[in-house]
């Protein structure tokens, strides 16, 4: 309890001191509260203001994705050299233990599978804002399908999933799907990824295209880029470069990692372009290194 007497009296303002520099670097969450950024500010390199999330979330409706057989088995060596874990809560209690350091990124909904025609068909929230506090989720990931039928019904999940972040102070990681039939153009990128911002995303996760540059400076929160279906090596690290220097601030991978010929070494690869700005091919270089001679 503070005394109310014999107290010295306050007269040091440091008037010539500006305050410090705030040095926030995520993009469109200057205004947002304190655990808001603190949890932000935890998935991106103080350094590089980027993100390497690990995304093995693909079970939630393709089951088994090759690469990803035994989650037991492929996700732990990855752990130490990514910033986010983004997966589903099933995934994340059975394989990885609680004692971990890395912040989560919470698939919070359910889609159809991948034996319907349209997996945008119709989900909801499978692991509530509750359930999402319960595991210290760093962030919530809400599945979108813009142009697709399930549109309507995926821009609800994430309305519910942004509100209830907002009220906890948990992040938004609004995913652009790109199923079968929808397009992969820089006009739907600028359409979804500035859809998912607007409606309240704070961060989204898209894919790279031919006039990314235009996608990512007309998003006013930050995306990350998924790697897709699983290119050589090489292309992908030359695909995440591309992406990073046209605005990305990281990446959400996981096929490309997880199905490249030696994971861990992709993913410290993918960690070189992402935050210590070398060139894909030094990066594919340092891969072929750890290829052939593991550490
Ligand atoms: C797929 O089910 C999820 O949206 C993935 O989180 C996302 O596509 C990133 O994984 P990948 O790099 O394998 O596309």
């Amino acid at each position: 309890m503070a005394d109310n007497q014999g107290n010295p009296t306050a007269k040091n303002y440091h008037l010539g001191v500006k305050p410090a520099a705030s040095g926030w670097n995520v993009k469109g969450a200057e205004h947002c509260d304190w655990g808001m950024k603190n949890r932000l500010a935890a998935m991106f390199d103080r350094r590089s203001g980027n993100a390497v999330m690990l995304a093995f979330d693909h079970g939630y409706i393709m089951g088994p994705t090759a690469g990803l057989e035994r989650l037991d088995l492929v996700v732990p060596p990855l752990v130490p050299h990514v910033n986010v874990l983004m997966a589903t809560p099933g995934a994340i209690r059975a394989c990885l233990p609680p004692t971990l350091d890395k912040p989560l990124c919470l698939r919070v909904n359910y889609d159809a599978s991948v034996l319907f025609d349209d997996i945008s068909a119709g989900g909801g929230i499978a692991c509530d804002i509750r359930q999402a506090v319960r595991m210290n989720a760093s962030c919530m990931a809400a599945q979108t399908f813009i142009g697709a039928p399930g549109e309507k019904n995926s821009l609800e999940v994430l309305a519910r999933t942004v509100n209830a972040g907002q009220e906890h102070g948990i992040p938004t990681l609004g995913v652009v799907a790109v199923g079968k039939d929808m397009e992969r153009s820089e006009r739907f990128f600028l359409l979804a990824t500035r859809l998912l911002a607007e409606n309240g995303a704070n961060l989204v996760k898209s894919y790279y295209c031919e006039g990314f540059e235009r996608v990512a400076a007309a998003c006013p929160v930050p995306i990350v880029i998924a790697g897709g279906k699983k290119l050589p090596e090489a292309e992908a690290l030359a695909m995440c470069r591309r992406a990073i220097d046209e605005g990305a601030r990281g990446v959400d991978m996981g096929r490309n990692i997880f199905q490249a010929g030696a994971p861990v070494a992709m993913c410290r690869a993918v960690g070189k372009v992402v935050h210590e700005n070398c060139t894909a091919e030094e990066a594919f270089e340092f891969y072929q290194e750890l290829l052939h001679h593991p550490e």
